[in-house]
């Protein structure tokens, strides 16, 4: 068995995780929104393995994450006139744009897609790891397949050791919910996963995007939509912030039948519940940062959690809307 190590970014350690790389292993390293857990995106070998070591299925295409200064037009073609300035407004940063690919990077990354997820992390270790290296990284969420993403070193310790050499220690990640994923290669921008860009962000800059909704029959665009994800290991229950008065029934039932039932909701609905909270705050950007950590201690204290999603829509609570569901629906 593999002895999972959590190593702290020094020259030397960076220079341990670059010949992992060059090798054909992999290491999981920090972003602004969660760790990642990359692979040299040009090796199909290297890539394959972090499909085995997550339980990944084989047609759920990675992100491909370079530094601030790699040249992108290797690796795909652009031919939207809006991107620029979308690169310009948000990158570095939590959005991650589907192009069409030039074939540079192996087939495993985009599982026989003809495009590529390009991503520019700022996290500062991130950039550095990513420099130090200089190759194109792909990597997805540092968890196993179905399983909450990590937001600390240790959360990737957790449930990855033994599967992988080294995690780079980056701290807790900021933002805390996965970037935005945005398909620039139509007319109009679409989001495929909403994140902490958010379409109002987008629109601000060049004046169009929308959500993908997919039509009937149509093969799925993003095909990460189509799992269930983020699951903490208990029960879980999923209300709107309309139907707060039920929810606040089955706590009190499975309460009294000696659960140990925890809301996860937002301080607003919070205030009008009564019991065991696992608090969200009250904005949308503190809630995509609390959101995994909490679900995380969800798994070690509850066997019930009971979501009860926020009011308000808008901004980064799409994406926290998006999360919660996927993580208590069932
Ligand atoms: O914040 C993030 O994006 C994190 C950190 C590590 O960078 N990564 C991440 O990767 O969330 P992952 O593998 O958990 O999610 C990648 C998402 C999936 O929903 C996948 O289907 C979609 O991006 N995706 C990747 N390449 C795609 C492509 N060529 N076309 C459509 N969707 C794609
Ligand atoms: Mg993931």
């Amino acid at each position: 068995m593999i002895d999972t190590k959590i190593l702290h970014a020094t020259e030397e350690n960076l220079e341990i995780c670059k010949k992992e790389i060059i090798s054909g292993g992999m290491v999981a390293f920090p972003t602004e929104t969660v760790y990642g857990l990359a692979a040299n995106a040009f090796d199909g070998q290297a890539v394959e393995k972090i499909f085995r070591a997550k339980g990944r299925p084989m047609d759920n295409p990675l992100i491909v994450h370079v530094h601030s200064d790699y040249d992108i037009s290797t690796l795909v073609d652009d031919d939207m006139p809006y991107t620029k300035a979308l690169r310009e407004a948000f990158l570095p940063g939590a959005l991650t744009m589907i192009y069409k690919s030039k074939g540079a990077v192996c087939r495993e990354v985009s599982c026989g897609l003809d495009t590529v997820a390009i991503r520019v992390p700022c996290h500062e270790i991130a950039q550095k790891f990513l420099k130090y290296v200089n190759l194109p990284l792909a990597a997805p969420s540092a968890n196993r397949s179905k399983h909450i993403s990590p937001v600390t070193a240790e959360q990737v310790f957790e449930d990855m050791n033994g599967r992988i050499k080294y995690v780079l220690q980056g701290g807790k990640c900021s933002g805390g919910i996965e970037s935005t994923v945005l398909d620039v290669t139509g007319e109009i921008p679409m989001i495929l996963r909403s994140g902490l860009i958010t379409k109002e962000m987008i629109r601000s800059v060049v004046g169009k995007c929308e959500d993908y909704v997919m039509k009937e029959g149509e093969q799925v665009r993003s095909p990460g939509m189509k799992y269930k994800h983020y699951s903490p290991d208990c029960k879980t229950f999923l209300f709107s912030a309309e139907e707060a008065q039920e929810a606040q029934k089955l706590y009190c039932e499975l309460d009294k039948k000696g659960e140990k039932v925890y809301f996860l909701c937002d301080s607003n609905v919070g205030d009008t519940l009564i019991g065991r909270k696992l608090d969200l705050g009250r904005t949308g950007e503190e809630a995509a940062c609390e959101l995994y950590d909490k679900l995380h201690v969800a798994e070690r204290v509850a066997s019930v959690l009971i979501g009860v999603l926020p009011k308000e829509r808008e901004g980064v609570w799409a994406g926290v809307i998006n999360r919660m569901s996927r993580a208590c629906r069932g």
